[in-house]
């Protein structure tokens, strides 16, 4: 695990768009194809949005796929659908066609979008190994990751699939890829700041204990992959030095 700390989230942003690119020209390369799992949240407004202007010339957006690591059982035109502000930081900018874009259908039930995004996704991967070349995730101040909040059936779920999740806490459904899914990835990359997330850094990264139950953030260890903790000051406060 590499674990890169930054002074400030903007600092923090450019070498994390620096390395999407890398791994993008990577990919391409060896590929001709970066398939790309995006976070929700807020944290990654103003990388997506970097992404999308002052890196706009540095990859050949004609050759991603855009996947999402979790959505909220929203309707696609609600502010709180991952896939919205995906859409207008990230998509719209980039003229990014539409079957390159993979979201999560949430007009369907819970269960069978998760099902439907599975077949998605295994279609994509034409039957093969659905190893992804970047996932990017965030954190909450829970420890939760993608929709794998602390005390759900997620954290325990040993399948590499996608699972709709009741999060009693948000008293609503979720749709998340698992741990397990995650972790055959090529790449994983959390982005995490802000002193709020201070707490779950130091048991996530700092924390001699495994308790995935409590932090599932602690469950991110990509088999073959290369994990990197993009965090700023703010967030690692607690971490013993
Ligand atoms: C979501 C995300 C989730 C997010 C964390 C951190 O759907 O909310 O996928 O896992 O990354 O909740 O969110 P912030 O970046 O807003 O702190």
């Amino acid at each position: 695990m590499n674990l890169l700390i930054y002074k400030t989230p903007e600092e923090l942003n450019q070498d994390l768009a620096d390395y999407i690119i890398k791994v993008a020209e990577v990919s391409i390369e060896e590929n001709d194809r970066f398939n790309f799992v995006l976070t929700g949240g807020n944290s990654p407004k103003r990388l997506y949005n970097l992404l999308a202007t002052e890196c706009k010339h540095r990859i050949d957006w004609e050759k991603v796929y855009f996947f999402f690591g979790d959505e909220r059982n929203v309707p696609s035109d609600d502010e709180n659908y991952n896939g919205l502000m995906a859409k207008k930081e990230l998509f719209d900018k980039l003229e990014i066609a539409e079957d390159h874009i993979f979201y999560i259908n949430t007009t369907l039930a819970p269960e069978k979008a998760a099902i439907e995004y599975k077949k998605a996704i295994d279609n994509h991967f034409k039957g093969s190994d659905p190893i992804f070349d970047f996932i990017l995730l965030g954190m909450g101040d829970d420890a939760h990751t993608a929709s794998i909040f602390p005390h759900t059936k997620l954290v325990k779920n040993e399948e590499a699939t996608v699972s709709s999740v009741f999060v009693e806490k948000l008293n609503t459904y979720r749709i998340s890829l698992t741990a397990p899914l995650i972790n055959k990835a090529e790449n994983v990359a959390f982005l995490v700041f802000g002193e709020n997330k201070a707490e779950a850094i130091k048991h996530v990264i700092g924390g001699e204990v495994k308790d995935f139950d409590t932090y599932p953030s602690q469950l991110i260890d990509p088999i073959d992959g290369k994990l990197t903790w993009f965090v700023d000051e703010a967030a690692t406060k607690l971490l013993e030095s």
